[in-house]
């Protein structure tokens, strides 16, 4: 079977570029035709140098990396420097690129994109907020219907919010562009924190990136070491939830999570709960399923084949 054709939208982010960092070392499974940065956990210049500094980690200065949108669709931007840090990739002393970044726009690119290639044949794979994935499709509606499937981070039901009671950062930041793609019709599959918050790095899975003894690895086992404070302090967890990182394992070995077709819906007037994704987990009501929200994930499996990946690059 040929790579799958995917497009990874994100906003570096630790987790982020571990999940760069996943699809970039499996060639063979995902086949990256573009990175597109979105202002998130660090404004849009951070967001986008840091995903080519991730490109430079991987060996892979071949990749289009492009900038897009510099806010959200309808209100002002939040960020997460308390959890990622002031660069959005604290923790490893990694050198400023020397790649640069496409011209355009990302919004543009995955257009043009998804009206270039097969119809069909693209997944996006949103990591951060969701206004490029929605700009492109308020902008170019005739590329929803050309999308394969959308496999996003985001979301909670049964862990509720992290960045308030009742949010999740990703679809906290823009819930307008959550809730364009989540009514798009595409097949679209949830990595809620429900599952991210299973992937957790403990010492001996971080001593086992440190052990691999190349860049990526090293910069990795730096990247938790830092992120980990967070979380540990604030659930008291074991280590770092490695958010992102799903959504690529996801892509390359589905069989190691599990969910539910349901269906999910994004509040967006509340202030109490701005943000909430409304999932019927229980199927307590008659709205129709339009996304596969995933509950579940064999961790080790999961670090099994996310240590063995990085070992490759
Ligand atoms: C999500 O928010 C960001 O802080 C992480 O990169 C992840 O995409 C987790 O809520
Ligand atoms: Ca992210």
């Amino acid at each position: 079977m040929s790579a799958r054709k995917i497009i990874i939208d994100t906003d570096p982010g630790q987790d982020d570029a571990v999940a760069i960092l996943l699809a970039l070392a499996s060639p063979e499974d995902l086949d990256v035709l573009g990175i597109t940065a979105v202002a998130g956990n660090v404004p849009l210049d951070l967001t986008s140098k840091n995903a080519l500094i991730v490109c430079e980690l991987a060996g892979k200065v071949d990749v289009p990396v492009y900038a897009g949108c510099d806010r959200p669709m309808a209100r002002e931007l939040v960020t997460a420097e308390h959890v990622h840090g002031k660069s959005g990739l604290d923790g490893p002393n990694l050198p400023d690129p020397e790649m640069t970044l496409s011209d355009g726009h990302a919004v543009d690119f995955i257009i043009e994109t998804l009206r270039k290639e097969d119809p069909r044949t693209v997944t996006l794979c949103p990591l951060g907020p969701l206004t490029n994935i929605a700009t492109a499709f308020q902008r170019a509606p005739d590329v929803i219907e050309r999308v394969q499937q959308i496999v996003l981070m985001g979301g909670a039901y049964f862990e509720v919010g992290n960045i308030t009671p009742t949010a999740e950062f990703n679809i906290y930041v823009d819930p307008q562009a959550a809730d364009i793609v989540f009514k798009s019709g595409i097949d679209i599959v949830v990595i809620p924190l429900d599952v991210t918050h299973k992937a957790l790095v403990t010492q001996p899975r971080n001593d086992a990136f440190r052990a691999l003894g190349n860049a990526a690895g090293i910069a990795v086992a730096e990247m938790t070491d830092f992120f980990e404070r967070f979380d540990k302090e604030k659930y008291g967890s074991t280590g770092a939830p490695l958010h992102d990182p799903c959504v690529t394992a996801y892509l390359i070995k589905p069989e190691l999570f599990s969910g539910r077709h349901i269906n999910v819906e994004i509040e967006t007037q509340s202030p109490l709960t701005m943000g909430m994704t409304v999932a019927d987990w229980w199927g307590v009501t008659d709205r129709p399923p339009n996304a596969t929200f995933i509950g579940d994930v064999d961790s080790d499996g999961f670090f099994a084949l996310l240590t063995d990946r990085l070992g490759r690059l």
